[in-house]
């Protein structure tokens, strides 16, 4: 055949795709989210996410100083609540000796230099499971909000780099970042959770805090996922309330959200590939529908070529290994 075009030629050893290859992703490129519980010598499995685990403080060094060993040099933490400290207004969560609080802290003097990231949502401390206050059937936005900011500074005070507002609220952001600088707090961050959707894929995240909701669902506040323009809307107002980073949440059913955003900003774009998202790839791995190491790369490089920046991902571990040579 006469063809003056041959695009295969660039495909044709590993060498030559990987010198064309127009995406890489790093370990520097990941957040680890860690899921923390009260007491000693726990490592919890997560029925519904094979291969992760809740922690107690005590275990979790292990873990911090694997992760290095990985560099993977950031995290994203959450805590498992005990239910007798569940209220409707959150109170817990501006405990200093909490238990984020102390986790944080606890990291911080493993190793100062890792990027401690919180989750700001008062779902974990919430009796009814919501991410706000409820009033009757309502998640009342602007007492909710108070609070939010509240649980930012406690984090700061404990010495977070970067807080990280999953809620879903009007207004938090800007509240969030009036408080940390008004106590003094101007260099920590705001990753804001700015196009998070109600979602089916949260589940398995769920069952491992515990905060699946004990009514109704989260579509008041979480996003309809059948809009795209709205993501963009809520993304720009992040930023203009002071967002330092924006996240899109899910990832792999949203890629074209991602992409949307990365156009529309300035500010580097993390997607988070929540739970379900995981759990899915390995459900179908442990049938061996699929096979999982390539499914895995597969899934987070897209998310990389889509426009993230940053992934937060439960593969995080697994994926530096790799990178690794582990
Ligand atoms: C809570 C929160 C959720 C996730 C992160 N922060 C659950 C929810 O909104 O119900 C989900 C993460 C995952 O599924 O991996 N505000």
């Amino acid at each position: 055949m006469e063809l003056n075009k041959r695009y295969r030629r660039l495909r044709c050893t590993a060498a030559i795709r990987n010198m064309v290859a127009e995406t890489s992703l790093t370990p520097d490129n990941f957040v680890v989210p860690l899921f923390v519980v009260e007491g000693s010598d726990k490592k919890e499995p997560i029925p519904s996410m094979p291969g992760y685990f809740r922690f107690s403080l005590d275990l979790l060094k292990d873990e911090i100083v694997e992760l290095k060993k990985l560099k993977l040099n950031s995290v994203l933490l959450f805590v498992k609540v005990p239910d007798s400290l569940k209220d409707n207004e959150g109170k817990e969560a501006l405990n200093p000796q909490g238990l984020m609080q102390r986790t944080v802290r606890f990291i911080k003097e493993i190793d100062p230099e890792i990027i401690v990231m919180t989750d700001v949502a008062l779902d974990p401390y919430s009796v009814h499971g919501h991410d706000g206050i409820v009033a009757g059937e309502e998640i009342v936005n602007d007492p909710t909000v108070e609070v939010l900011a509240n649980m930012a500074l406690a984090h700061a005070q404990a010495g977070a780099d970067f807080v990280a507002p999953s809620d879903m609220m009007d207004g938090r952001v800007k509240a969030i970042r009036n408080k940390l600088d008004y106590a003094g707090f101007t260099n920590t961050g705001i990753l804001s959770y700015s196009a998070k959707y109600a979602s089916s894929f949260y589940g398995p995240f769920r069952d491992a805090l515990d905060s699946a909701p004990g009514f109704g669902d989260k579509k008041t506040y979480q996003m309809d996922f059948r809009n795209g323009t709205e993501a963009i809307k809520e993304t720009l107002l992040d930023i203009e309330e002071g967002a330092d980073m924006v996240m899109v949440k899910p990832a792999g059913a949203y890629l074209d959200i991602i992409r949307r955003v990365k156009e529309n900003v300035a500010v580097p774009v993390a997607a988070y590939q929540v739970s379900g998202e995981y759990a899915m790839i390995k459900a179908a791995a442990a049938n061996n529908w699929i096979d999982e190491k390539s499914a895995m790369i597969e899934s987070l490089m897209a998310i990389k070529r889509a426009g993230a920046d940053v992934i937060v991902s439960y593969f995080a571990k697994d994926f530096a290994k790799i990178v690794n040579g582990k």
